[in-house]
């Protein structure tokens, strides 16, 4: 057995743990007045950093890891294809083919290094040879029936290949073609860098850096049987070190000739844009028709705009807060193919104020910029105005296409067009979100949002978008925006927040799986996938099921799970819109389910006099409000606890400085919600007076493994008792004032009991302690010889745990 002690001001979340399943027990400590740091522990038989919340998804069945290849990493490009039942993903070196239904049941990978050669030119170039010479998959694009494109870093020397992935799922055919082809255009060289691509009859297209330096940055056309085409070479306006975030086709009318492709990106603004360096949002266009300029703008889009996303919040002092690090889109369908929805999320690039957002769009409004005044300005020390001359016909950004014009080709645009189009690829005015503001913002958090998907969910009262949207901290926050009046005043509620890898990895790659129900992961360390809903998380209650307000589940009767509209079934029991148990479930004259007797958690917290103890109560829900009420061990009444100098309510629970003896007794968590109320925790605090405790604690060291216990009851195990004696030496123990020392202790204490079983290990030990006493003496060294291997082993353990918690004392503060 081992312990874990890791400080997680990093993980926040982790005061809202509430279901942590033995053995493994985490508990926050509050070890002064102040409410700032606080201490997980976990007993385990091998020894990990877990954080809270992580334990439940990580133990529980539902979630389903790839842990990643020793020898790879960046497990970034996703490919889902549905029909077949798998998920192509790039990494490091390797391209993996998992199975849609469980990732880990069966899965074939494809190992495709960079050669050794192209290793030796990249580590000649400066590069690092384990981080950045290899080949790093970016680019997984259907080809045709059978093929994938795939393309890759190839040790800053980016190579393209084909991917047979056969007709049929049955065929289970995973092979890579030997030819390859020169990646330029299509993958970065550097490994850090996106590439946006798209695969559209046979013609690549790719937002990407096409040179070793990370300089030329633009969008391609290759492949096909047209001449390659790109964006302006060296041109800010055009392109200023931009960050390709997504790529997509939509068309414009019902004559495919009117098809244009919309790419999103960031990039650095344009000077005199802004003061300072200030990155924006865009959406840039182009026809899928355009072949270049005949005479100007040669193998040259001609139909290139681009127009700023804005995504901001007004501020207390009139300035308002933007959201300019574009990071994701995600692109909703709606009942018109030409109008999806696009989601986006967005960070800040402000150093003071860390936040992120999720910001809408209308295809309507994208296309409207598109239509008013280009952005004009005389000269670089003119300031940006709206374009007021004559625009030249046909309008630039217009595709050659018998609606709008009598064009067929871009070569056949009069010169004037191809020239206005080169020096005003810019539009004046920006894209503005739906009912103008975020729907989600988030700030105060020490985590910030990298991906979304999103799906539609047809519920009793309406149809529903579910966000899915994955954050830095290795997190995915499960939201739903319902409206409260009208679509005009949405509120998003938190439906759930899970962690799905072991370690804080970013969420780098997401596909959401509608025939599955699945959601599929990725981050630097591995892949995950995870159920769309788990309803029987709501609890085994009516009411409970009806306030998460989740619009996959619905009471059925007996319990929360699926709920599916075609199912003409009377009794499902669901109000997504306003939660109310009360008119959903009050004829369910069950006594127990009203009043969440259930689910009621029973339990016994120990303190010790004088110091502070933390009773950990979070409802289900995420928006019930919380009160909490004291009954004496020797009544029943029972009375509500104010907030005053010693009992602090916080939104996870109830701080309760300088114990008391007379604290003791039963404390009871009620959760408020649309005025349904349920006592959710029942806690008995017992408060140990000082002396009592110390009595433990020596009395703890003459016996270290003495199994009898004062305030260990039937149902503990060893683990717990031990547990608790650890917990409580940490609390109070006045000569233990830091993580180290504690830490120093129970492995002092550990080493001490190995000795008492290996003779080996006390000779060990003896020689340390001599060691730290004196410089070692020839006495000892010689005594010390035959041991030295092993004693260096041992010491080499010691650091080792020493550096686990000295990194994570490390970690950024962020209360
Ligand atoms: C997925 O497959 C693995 C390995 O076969 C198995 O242990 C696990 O239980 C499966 N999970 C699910 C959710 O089917
Ligand atoms: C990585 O290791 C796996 C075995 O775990 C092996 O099959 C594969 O060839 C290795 N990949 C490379 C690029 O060496
Ligand atoms: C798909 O493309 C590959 C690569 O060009 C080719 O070898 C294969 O025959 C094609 N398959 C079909 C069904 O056209
Ligand atoms: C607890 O604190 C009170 C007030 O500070 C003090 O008088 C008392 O001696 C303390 N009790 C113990 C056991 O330390």
């Amino acid at each position: 057995m081992c312990l874990c002690v890791y400080l997680h001001r990093l993980h926040k979340r982790c005061y809202n743990t509430t279901v942590i399943a033995p053995p493994l027990e985490v508990v926050t400590v509050i070890r002064s007045s102040v409410f700032v740091s606080s201490l997980a522990f976990c007993w385990e038989t091998k020894c990990r950093s877990v954080a809270c919340n992580k334990v439940y998804m990580l133990e529980s069945n539902n979630l389903v890891t790839f842990e990643g290849l020793p020898n790879s990493s960046a497990y970034h490009t996703f490919l889902l294809d549905e029909e077949k039942g798998r998920l192509v993903v790039g990494a490091k070196d390797h391209i993996f083919s998992f199975n849609l239904l469980n990732i880990s049941k069966e899965f074939a990978q494809i190992p495709w290094p960079a050669s050794s050669t192209r290793r030796d030119e990249c580590k000649w170039a400066g590069k690092d040879l384990s981080r950045e010479c290899s080949n790093f998959v970016k680019v997984l694009q259907p080809f045709n029936q059978t093929h994938v494109y795939v393309c890759g870093t190839g040790a800053f020397h980016p190579v393209c290949s084909y991917l047979d992935v056969g007709k049929k799922s049955e065929d289970s055919v995973f092979r890579l073609e030997p030819h390859v082809e020169n990646g330029r255009g299509k993958s970065p060289y550097d490994p850090k860098l996106l590439t946006a691509s798209m695969l559209i009859d046979g013609e690549l297209y790719a937002g990407t850096s096409a040179d070793f330096m990370g300089r030329d940055f633009a969008i391609f056309r290759t492949l096909g049987k047209h001449h390659p085409i790109r964006t302006e070479q060296h041109d800010s306006r055009w392109l200023n070190d931009p960050r390709f975030l997504g790529i997509h086709l939509i068309s414009e009318s019902d004559n495919p000739e009117d098809d244009k492709i919309y790419l999103f990106f960031r990039e650095n603004a344009i000077d005199g844009e802004h003061t300072g360096k200030a990155t924006h949002a865009r959406v840039g266009q182009l026809c899928k028709n355009d072949l270049g300029g005949h005479r100007s703008l040669v193998n040259k889009w001609t139909t290139f705009l681009k127009a700023r996303l804005i995504c901001s919040v007004p501020g207390n002092n009139g300035i308002d807060t933007h959201f300019d690090e574009l990071q994701d889109v995600f692109l909703m369908s709606t009942k018109d193919p030409k109008s999806p929805v696009v989601y986006a999320v967005f960070t800040t690039s402000s150093n003071i104020f860390k936040g992120s957002a999720v910001c809408m769009y209308s295809m309507t409004d994208i296309r409207r910029v598109f239509l008013g005044p280009y952005a004009h300005r005389d000269g670089p020390s003119y300031q940006w105005v709206p374009f007021q001359g004559r625009v030249p016909y046909p309008r630039p950004g217009t595709c050659p296409s018998k609606t709008f014009g009598g064009f067929d080709t871009t070569k056949d645009l009069p010169d004037e067009v191809v020239q206005f189009a080169r020096s005003h690829p810019a539009m004046f005015n920006p894209v503005y979100p739906i009912n103008n503001r975020p729907i989600i913002v988030k700030t105060d958090v020490d985590y910030q949002f990298t991906q979304i998907v999103v799906d539609k969910v047809e519920a009793e009262d309406g149809l529903y978008d579910v966000m899915f949207i994955g954050t830095d901290a290795g997190t995915i926050l499960k939201v739903v925006s319902i409206p409260r009046g009208s679509w005009h005043d949405l509120e998003e509620v938190l439906l759930e927040e899970m962690t799905v890898f072991r370690e804080p990895a970013a969420i780098t790659a997401m596909e959401l799986s509608t025939k599955q129900q699945q959601l599929y992961l990725g981050s630097d360390i591995g892949v995950s996938q995870m159920p769309l809903h788990r309803c029987e998380v709501y609890g085994k209650a009516c009411a409970e099921c009806c306030l998460a307000r989740d619009p996959y589940c619905a009471w059925d009767g007996t319990e929360c799970s699926r709920y599916f509209p075609m199912a003409k079934r009377r009794t499902r029991r669901q109000d997504i819109r306003n939660g109310d148990p009360l008119t959903q479930c009050s004829d369910l004259q069950h006594h127990d389910e009203l009043s969440g007797q259930s689910t009621l958690q029973d339990k016994t917290v120990y303190g010790v006099e004088n110091s502070s103890t933390f009773l950990e109560c979070s409802p289900k829900s995420q928006r019930a409000t919380t009160y909490w009420q004291y009954q004496s061990t020797t009544d029943d009444h029972k009375q509500e606890i104010q907030s005053e100098e010693r009992f602090i309510h916080t939104e996870q629970g109830l701080l309760i400085r300088a114990l008391n003896k007379k604290d003791s007794g039963i404390y009871l968590c009620q959760a408020v919600e649309h005025g349904f109320m349920q006592t959710v925790l029942k806690v008995n605090l017992e408060v140990i007076d000082t002396e009592r405790l110390e009595d433990l604690l020596h009395r703890d060291e003459e016996a270290a493994s003495a199994p009898a216990h004062e305030f260990s009851s039937s149902r503990e195990t060893p683990n717990q008792r031990l547990w608790y004696r650890d917990f409580l030496s940490l609390v109070n123990h006045p000569t233990l004032n830091s993580v180290d020392e504690f830490c120093e202790q129970v492995w002092k204490r550990e080493r001490k009991h190995k000795r008492q079983k290996s003779h080996l290990v006390q000779k060990v030990q003896l020689h340390q302690q001599q060691q730290q006493k004196t410089a070692t003496s020839p006495r000892n060294h010689m005594h010390a010889q035959g041991l030295a291997a092993k004693w260096k082993h041992l010491q080499e353990r010691q650091k080792g745990r020493n550096r686990r918690t000295h990194e994570l004392e490390r970690a950024p503060r962020s209360v």
